[in-house]
């Protein structure tokens, strides 16, 4: 059976970096940014994205391409039943981001209601924490936020790749980047903002530690979403005359430019108005009100700024699910239907403790943590590492001479990315990894 393909290569440029940029780069990365202390972490993760991140992001286009299936038949038929392990490290670490990813997806859907009905239109930091924890507080609402967000994700999927996700990604990221450089250039006109923009960029390495590391390879894995095999999945589509090393590129560029954009929109409204730079998870959420207060029109960037990081969430929620239902749909060739809504009926139930643990259940701890904090550390931090030095070893050892072809790299670079792969990569995360133990 042929499998549908990309009607263009911007198309795929578009959805793959639709994948990458989310709530990763707008709602993760400026809070753990910020709670590891700006600059010197901004270099670190900046070193890993274009380093291992992009490497891996170009393994996975390349296996995805050579053998147009999911993750974890694509292991096999390169490699062997072993390898497969890759791929199921990749579905296992997907089902848990997605059913975390939800919760705080529906988070956009609770803030675009209240920016609709004005309640998020104020600069008062008790108001705006006490909105935000009030909301993902309440056992009730988040949940049915949570549910909207998946049942959203469903239908994308549902419709296939070509029409639903390619179609959003080209209304979506120009619609994205404008909104961002306004918001942008109100921020950075906002009084002291210089000192918000030098927190963000100005290295202090004494702040590196173990845990930093961590923090940073996680964070740059999943802004980049490799490590899982959702790009693979992703370049299963995609056509033989399309330059990899292109197109990973514009997806590692877009989406870090992205990242850096929103550190940008939310780090000089921190300083401005005193804000708690170590908020969490809630700092995206109780920071951009302040900006859109003073903004003319403030309201309709509020609108614009919920829904379009509604869309951003929506199309990288759907290549996590994607890469749920290929495994079922390619392995076991149950139809397409009723296997998305199963996973989704499960992405909902997972998603219900990690909603929990900001209200009722947040004295749930397992060594300091939540139960959302550790579904995203073990994702994030241990699932996608793993899953980066498997495709690693995988790429260089196993077939080598397949991604050579498939990247078709000048000569003289070669050498450098094979070992790469055999090597430094898979060494310095697990060296990374060891060393926070
Ligand atoms: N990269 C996405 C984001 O930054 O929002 C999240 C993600 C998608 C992570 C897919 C991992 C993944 F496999």
């Amino acid at each position: 059976m042929s499998r549908s393909q990309w009607g263009s290569k911007l198309g795929f440029i578009l959805a793959s970096a639709g994948s990458a940029v989310g709530l990763g780069a707008i709602w993760k990365f400026p809070y753990v940014t910020a709670t590891n202390g700006g600059g010197a972490f901004l270099l670190i993760f900046l070193a890993i994205t274009f380093t291992m991140g992009f490497a891996l992001l170009l393994a996975e286009f390349a296996i995805g391409r050579a053998v147009a299936s999911g993750a974890v038949g694509a292991f096999r038929a390169l490699g062997n039943r072993r390898w497969s392990a890759i791929g199921y490290i990749g579905v296992l670490c997907c089902f848990l981001i997605l059913s975390f990813y939800s919760v705080v997806g529906g988070w956009t859907i609770g803030y675009l209601v209240r920016a609709l009905d004005g309640r998020v239109m104020t600069s008062d930091s008790q108001a705006l924490g006490s909105l935000f924890g009030s909301y993902v507080g309440n056992p009730v609402e988040p949940l049915i936020t949570h549910g909207i967000f998946a049942l959203l994700t469903l239908l994308v999927v549902m419709s296939g790749v070509q029409k639903g996700i390619e179609r959003a990604g080209k209304v979506l990221m120009p619609g994205l980047f404008i909104l961002m450089l306004v918001l942008i250039a109100r921020s950075l006109t906002l009084p002291h903002a210089i000192d918000g923009v030098m927190a963000f960029f100005a290295p202090d390495f004494t702040k590196v530690n173990p845990g930093m590391l961590v923090d940073a390879m996680g964070l740059a894995f999943f802004h980049l979403s490799v490590g899982a095999g959702c790009m693979l999945a992703y370049g299963s589509y995609l056509d033989r005359q399309t330059s990899l090393t292109q197109v990973g590129a514009w997806v590692t560029g877009l989406s870090t430019v992205t990242a850096v954009l929103a550190g940008l929109m939310i780090f000089p409204a921190v300083v401005s108005f005193g804000l708690n730079p170590a908020a969490g998870p809630g700092l995206t959420y109780m920071t951009m009100p302040v900006v859109f207060t003073r903004l003319p029109f403030g309201q309709l960037f509020a609108v614009a700024f919920f829904a379009l990081l509604l869309l951003a969430a929506l199309m990288s929620a759907v290549s996590l699910l994607e890469q749920l239902v290929v495994l079922p749909i390619d392995e076991w060739k149950l139809p397409r239907k009723p296997v998305t809504v199963g996973v989704t009926l499960l992405i909902f139930l997972m998603g219900i403790p990690a909603s929990l643990s900001f209200g009722p259940w947040a004295s749930y701890t397992f060594h300091g943590k939540t139960v959302f904090q550790l579904m995203d550390y073990a994702s994030s931090n241990v699932l996608l590492p793993l899953g980066g030095i498997g495709t690693a070893l995988f790429a260089g050892w196993k077939i080598w001479p397949l991604m050579a072809g498939e990247l078709a790299l000048p000569r003289a670079i070669e050498p450098a990315l094979k070992w790469t792969y055999r090597v430094a990569a898979p060494c310095l995360i697990a060296l990374i990894m060891l060393y926070n133990l």
